[in-house]
């Protein structure tokens, strides 16, 4: 099983990218293969609406996406962590949540040809907020909860946590454990 996991902060080295390594080490525990893509260092515009995507399926913009969209499409599993910026997901993971655009077809289900390979695929969240309820977050939950109903996907347990300082959450051990137990579930065949 391969599982996929998304780091939508910036801050490399941070709570969400902690958790997200922890989730990755949970699912290698259960023997899934792993990689990580760290959306900062990558060029990715947000969703320009121009419709190309109905037809085919294949995203216009020829963006670091392009590439993205079929490490995806080839996952078992993909795990996002990402932190609260302003009571919402940072604009990295926004970019990339919005060109999910070119999975659908012009009456927004699924593009046919990509069904077998979305069709409820194991979907992973965790959330980090500097707020000391992990509430906070919730938007974000909404967000993905959401699109994953709307895209036939399984959307696993939510990880919520609380931390501010660079690194802080590695000292929280039970969100630690929560994590690993994602990226295990993620795997888990
Ligand atoms: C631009 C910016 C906006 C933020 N907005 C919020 C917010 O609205 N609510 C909140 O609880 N924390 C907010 N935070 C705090 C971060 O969510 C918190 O520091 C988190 O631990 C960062 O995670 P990271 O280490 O993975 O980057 C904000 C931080 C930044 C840099």
């Amino acid at each position: 099983m391969k599982v996929l996991g998304i780091l939508g902060s910036p801050r490399v080295g941070g709570n969400s990218d902690i958790l997200l390594e922890q989730a990755l080490a949970g699912a290698r525990g259960a023997g899934g293969e792993t990689e990580k893509i760290v959306l900062s260092k990558k060029k990715i515009s947000g969703c320009l609406d121009c419709g190309k995507c109905n037809e085919h399926g294949v995203c216009a913009v020829k963006d670091a996406m392009q590439e993205i969209h079929q490490k995806i499409l080839e996952a078992g599993a993909v795990i996002h962590s990402v932190p609260v910026y302003f009571w919402a997901m940072t604009a990295q993971m926004k970019a990339y949540l919005d060109r999910w655009c070119a999975f659908f077809d012009g009456e927004w289900r699924v593009h046919q040809a990509y069904r077998p390979r979305m069709q409820g695929k194991r979907i992973g969240l965790i959330t980090v907020c500097g707020d000391s309820d992990v509430s906070t977050a919730d938007p974000i939950v909404h967000s993905f909860r959401n699109t994953c109903h709307f895209a036939g996907l399984n959307l696993l347990d939510v990880v919520q946590a609380s931390a501010s300082e660079k690194g802080e959450i590695a000292d929280n051990e039970g969100v630690m454990k929560e994590a690993y137990a994602l990226g295990k579930k993620a795997a888990a065949t």
